[in-house]
């Protein structure tokens, strides 16, 4: 008898281990929804090569699990597009896992389709302080805009920096960012002389760039989408005079993302900005990272989108070792919450109550190192979460 009970136990033990090992080996999919063209088709094009290359590292598998990589293209700025391929995602390619959201309204738009069917949504760039607060689902491994702006605020006060002009893109990256910066700096003893608001898409920036010269503020904090508008802001500034008369730019990092340094050129030379990610960064964790992007993608340089989409499956595969393998909504979720490990940026983790990311924020210069622009890093704050959140 004992010897029959045995038996049943342990064929009903080995059909269980079969189950298990069955939708542990069904293949996750991942749907990331990004700009792959437009005017912001590099963001997608460095996220995408972050995610790949964590991929290919892991072999391609995550606990036990093949990957698959689905990409869908947004245009940019273009939110019934973006909601369109999210949603296309979770329906037609039922995938476990949403992520990518290169820009703010590409964020926003999908963020009900993550709500409605419990799909975890890890969000590898946009920046706007609030996205995390429209789905109980999402997740952020970039960096926030009051994150990032915060530090350069204090920077400015304390280094004898007394009235700033703000420039910033007229949307929520924007707004964050000019709002963290006026309280910041003004509760320092700063005085902003100045502000405006630019298009999202294609500014014309002389107008703008001769009313902040007639200011005469001692500086300028922009933030504005990285890519073309950087070239043509510093271009234009350069150009009408600003610079000679002894106006200093101070931004986020968002500004001199490397892969944008070589096309402004030797003008971007001594802004001061804050951010969490340089590929100048000195850690050995960054070294690696460093030197299998390039050996993977010669011919780009890694800034902090790639780092993101890097991190963003660094997320997925860290919570699957976790549950086991187990990708459904609400166990993905609580597994994640309070995650961290050390990034190629330094020390990262996600805040178990605002599902955002805590990481240290740099002060960096932009300096030639071994004769190729860089940000280099001579101050930071640890730990540092969203002083965006309420
Ligand atoms: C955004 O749209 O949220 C955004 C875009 C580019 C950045 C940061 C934030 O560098």
């Amino acid at each position: 008898m004992q010897i029959k009970k045995s038996k049943v136990w342990l064929a009903a033990l080995g059909a269980c281990a079969l189950s298990l090992a069955a939708s542990a080996a069904e293949p996750l999919k991942i749907g990331l929804v990004l700009p792959m063209s437009g005017p912001f088709a590099s963001y997608g094009k460095q996220i995408e090569h972050g995610a790949r290359l964590y991929l290919e590292q892991s072999g391609g598998t995550f606990s036990g699990r093949k990957v698959e990589l689905i990409i869908k293209d947004d245009t940019g700025v273009a939110p019934e597009i973006s909601k369109r391929a999210a949603q296309e995602l979770v329906v037609k390619d039922k995938v476990h896992v949403l992520g990518g959201f290169g820009l703010t309204p590409s964020a926003f738009a999908a963020a009900p389709i993550a709500s409605e069917s419990h799909t975890p949504m890890i969000v590898m760039n946009a920046a706007t302080s609030s996205i995390t607060t429209k789905s109980d689902y999402i997740l952020r491994v970039s960096h926030t805009l009051p994150q990032v702006t915060a530090p350069v605020a204090t920077w400015a006060a304390k280094n004898k920096i007394k009235k700033v002009y703000t420039l910033v893109a007229d949307y929520g990256p924007g707004h964050d960012a000019e709002a963290q910066f006026k309280k910041t700096f003004t509760a320092a003893g700063g005085e902003i002389v100045g502000e405006v608001r630019t298009p999202v898409k294609s500014p014309d920036f002389a107008p703008f760039l001769q009313k902040i010269k007639d200011a005469k503020p001692e500086a300028v904090f922009l933030f504005v989408p990285p890519g073309e508008q950087t070239i043509a802001f510093i271009k234009g500034f350069v150009e009408r005079d600003l610079a000679k008369a002894g106006i200093r730019i101070i931004a986020t990092g968002d500004l001199t993302a490397e892969d944008v340094l070589d096309g402004v050129g030797d003008n971007a030379l001594g802004i001061v900005n804050s951010f969490h990610y340089s590929e100048a960064h000195n850690s050995p964790e960054n070294k690696t990272f460093v030197q299998a992007y390039y050996k993977a993608y010669p011919k780009d340089r890694p800034n902090f989108m790639a780092v993101s989409g890097y991190d963003g499956m660094q997320l997925i595969a860290k919570t699957l070792e976790k549950t086991g393998g187990d990708a459904s909504g609400d166990k993905f979720m609580a597994a994640a919450k309070g995650l961290g490990w050390t990034s190629p940026r330094g020390p990262i983790s996600i805040d178990p109550v605002t599902r955002d990311i805590v990481q240290t924020i740099y002060i960096r210069k932009v300096e030639k190192v071994a004769g190729k622009l860089q940000n280099v890093e001579f101050e930071q704050t640890a730990n540092f979460r969203d002083p965006g959140k309420p």
